[in-house]
């Protein structure tokens, strides 16, 4: 493999939160050397803009098997790689559900066929998703499997989150929770409140999200297992998760961009776009989400990356399925939104994307550093650049933001020291 050098970037310390300008110089897939004036075969301008370490993402919904009309692991990776992730994790609500090992390989195989970013399998906590039965945890993680999670469907059954708490703890895995009491968000669409009454939507209270983080807490607190609730959206999630870190809980979470970013009021045009599980809350929650991301009480930031094909999202809101595609817009809508409104500084936002996951997951932490592996994302804050869906990598266009201009826009990833996306193109599979 040919050495290359980044030249003249703003290099993000993602642990100390500090950003400084050097060159880095990459060879046989790792971080060589970071100086001034380094040269080598290629040069890779960096000028501007951000070099921080490869995005990780713990949330992303790849659809293959059995939903290749949504997306394939093909078009999922390609989508991430623009997205500027170098690692994501794979949800196991396909069909069949990855509950097993030999799953979980294929799922492995055929990502590293693409030679692009890293892709990990996240086994399913039952079997079939079904909720009834643990699924083969020792099987999930003889294949590796670091995550398992029913993600889609909540575990209803607390006696089963106890067995998969206890199970995965033994096999050195990590249960990530999707908090939904269906018997109190049946179906719902929109936040309950002022706004799910003026439009006439089900609504999906936050009580059905906060009574399984606390049901799930303090089992967790009882099993001395770790747990991570995904996708968190409301205010007293955040303060139940702060109180369980207090108490020494080993409790994880994340928030999505778009419940960082977004509000319930913008459903009232009906779009589909705008639904989502969960739901959009509302702007005092999206406020103390953002100050709990701040403030360290929300560990990572995961897109939740969920494309639908365009025939399930244009029907009737009450039957089209949640869920919008991520992975594309992450940066820019992060870095239009947060960043360049003072909400975050980049360095924070930036390790709230490495370094949080990474701990997360056990993965060593990520940093630009010699002998690092050169897992890079290169990030322009300053490109303007507008949604269009029809130009996605990902084959689900089911985003509300088409058409809006961002700011903030991804340059470059660099996955194993090989560029796998540069300035709008894919680059060629290894
Ligand atoms: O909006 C969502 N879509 N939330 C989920 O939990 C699942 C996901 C999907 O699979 O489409
Ligand atoms: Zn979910």
């Amino acid at each position: 493999m040919n050495s290359k050098v980044l030249k003249g970037g703003k290099v993000v310390d993602v642990v100390s939160e500090k950003i400084f300008e050097a060159d880095i110089k990459i060879e046989d897939g790792k971080i060589a050397e970071i100086g001034q004036n380094l040269t080598a075969e290629e040069t890779i301008d960096c000028k501007g803009m951000l070099v921080s370490p490869g995005l990780i993402d713990l949330h992303v919904h790849l659809r293959e098997p059995g939903f290749e009309h949504k997306e394939t692991i093909e078009t999922g990776v390609r989508a991430a790689a623009a997205g500027g992730f170098t690692r994501i994790y794979a949800m196991p609500n396909t069909e069949p559900p990855c509950d097993n090992e030999a799953s979980a390989i294929y799922i492995r195989q055929q990502a590293d066929r693409l030679g692009l970013i890293r892709v990990e399998p996240v086994g399913s906590i039952s079997q079939g998703r079904k909720g009834e039965f643990l699924a083969e945890m020792g099987g999930l993680a003889r294949a590796g499997v670091k995550m398992v999670t029913d993600d889609g469907n909540p575990v209803s059954s607390a006696s089963l989150m106890l067995l998969a708490l206890k199970y995965s703890k033994a096999f050195g895995m990590l249960v990530a929770d999707h908090c939904e009491d269906k018997s109190i968000s049946a179906n719902g669409i929109c936040n309950e409140g002022y706004f799910s009454t003026l439009y006439g939507l089900q609504a999906w209270p936050k009580s059905a999200e906060e009574t399984i983080v606390s049901r799930d807490i303090i089992l967790a607190g009882e099993t001395d297992s770790r747990i991570h609730i995904m996708h968190i959206s409301t205010k007293f999630s955040a303060q139940l998760i702060a109180q369980a870190k207090s108490m020494g809980i080993k409790a994880t979470c994340e928030v999505t961009p778009h419940h960082l970013t977004l509000t319930d009021e913008l459903i009232g045009d009906y779009n589909t776009n705008w639904k989502v599980n969960p739901p959009l809350r509302s702007k005092e929650d999206v406020e103390a989400l953002r100050k709990a991301l701040s403030d360290g009480i929300i560990d990572c930031i995961a897109t939740d990356h969920a494309p639908h094909a365009r025939e399930d999202k244009e029907v009737e809101i009450n039957i089209a399925p949640p869920g919008i595609s991520g992975l594309e817009t992450a940066v820019g809508q992060l870095f239009t939104e947060l960043v360049n409104k003072g909400v975050i500084t980049p360095e924070k936002l930036l390790s709230r994307m490495t370094v949080g996951p990474a701990s997360i997951i056990g993965l060593e932490t990520p940093e630009i550093k010699a002998g690092k592996p050169a897992d890079i994302t290169i990030i322009d804050p300053n490109s303007k650049w507008t949604v269009e869906p029809k130009k996605f990598f990902s084959l689900g266009h089911n985003t509300p933001l088409a058409g809006k201009i961002m700011t903030g826009k991804v340059h470059a990833t660099i996955c194993c020291g090989k560029v796998v996306y540069l300035d709008g193109q894919i680059q060629k599979g290894m």
